[in-house]
């Protein structure tokens, strides 16, 4: 029989520049196209995971509590994966908490799933590579691999389930850039990203979206290379707006923006116009991701904190790999 232990592991949300939404295989999350992203430092999720002897059925606890239905079900599907890889006939206890708001667009269950999963193999016995831990994450929430690795990280949309994973392109330090999360609203979005990946073939722009990714990708990755400020904001902002074309010609159409995101996106630019080095980027929610290089990152959160209807500002530099911490 196993030794029942326990494992803590912190992992870190993740701003995708470049995004991912729809997957060419929906049971394994093989995406239709690969994703570039900056992990945030400052955000994170801690997730405690053990293995005690005689437990009858995984337990999922969120900051102190039983966890909702649908997370729970989520989180038992991944330990039952893990538990198959591992050949465990043990049940889990899972407590899990984070430092800031659930699904609303600051992808939480990326942070949630990379840091399960590393908790998980940890307490259970399994010895995986960062690239297995990745690739396993990928198949609870597939921005989940790219929160594995470190810094600035590109997902492979691979051949097949064996090499889509997500690796680091560049380290935390490479760019001091910042991402300044406007917090508009922290009420749960109404349709998760899991069921919009499932509509988004049914946009008339998906495909067009999903064939020119790579020059995308491309040009995201040399701006990166470069740290050029002004090809990153236009890329990025592109490919932002990109998404939200399909997401909202999808059937049925998917509005995650409130007039307030699009004043911010009007700011922006107009700042942008005027000098400040600042770009927006929205994921699958109303708030809105301001990336600036870190030394205008005062300027920029000075002037969003003024705009009425911001609720707060959550400031965040590159952040690392997921760790054990416990
Ligand atoms: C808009 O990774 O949350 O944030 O695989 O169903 O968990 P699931 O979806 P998820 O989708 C993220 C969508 C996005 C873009 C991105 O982060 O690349």
């Amino acid at each position: 029989m196993d030794l029942a232990v326990r494992a803590t592991a912190t992992a870190h949300p993740n701003i995708a520049f470049i995004k991912y939404w729809g997957n060419r295989d929906e049971n394994l999350r093989l995406p239709a196209n690969g994703s570039i992203s900056m992990n945030l430092e400052s955000l994170a999720t801690r997730t405690t995971v053990d293995y005690p002897e005689g437990l009858g059925a995984d337990e999922v606890c969120f900051a102190g509590r039983p966890a909702g239905p649908e997370m729970s079900a989520r989180v038992v599907d991944h330990l039952g994966r893990i538990r198959t890889l591992a050949k465990s006939p043990l049940f889990a206890r899972v407590d899990t908490d984070n430092n800031f708001p659930l699904a609303c667009g600051i992808a939480s269950s990326a942070s949630a799933f990379a840091a399960l999963t590393l908790a998980a193999c940890a307490a259970i016995g399994l010895a995986l590579d960062q690239k297995e831990l990745s690739r396993l994450a990928r198949l609870a929430s597939g921005s989940a691999c790219r929160s594995i690795p470190g810094g600035f990280v590109e997902w492979q949309p691979g051949s097949g389930d064996s090499d889509s994973f997500a690796t680091s392109l560049l380290p935390a330090g490479h760019w001091n850039l910042t991402d300044l999360v406007v917090v508009v609203d922290r009420q749960p979005k109404a349709v998760s990203s899991s069921e919009g990946h499932r509509s988004a073939w049914s946009s008339p722009l998906y495909r067009l979206r999903v064939d020119s990714a790579p020059s995308r990708l491309e040009a995201c990755r040399r701006s990166l290379f470069d740290r050029d400020f002004t090809a990153l904001a236009e890329i990025v902002e592109e490919d932002s707006l990109l998404l939200h074309s399909v997401l909202m010609t999808s059937t049925p159409p998917l509005v995650y923006w409130k007039p307030i995101t699009v004043e911010i996106i009007q700011y922006v630019r107009r700042w942008r116009g005027q000098g400040l080095p600042i770009a927006f980027s929205v994921d699958a929610g109303a708030n809105v991701h301001c990336l600036t290089p870190g030394e205008s990152a005062q300027e920029a959160l000075g002037r969003l904190q003024q705009i009425p209807g911001v609720l707060e500002v959550l400031q965040a530099e590159p952040g690392g790999p997921a760790a054990l911490t416990g």
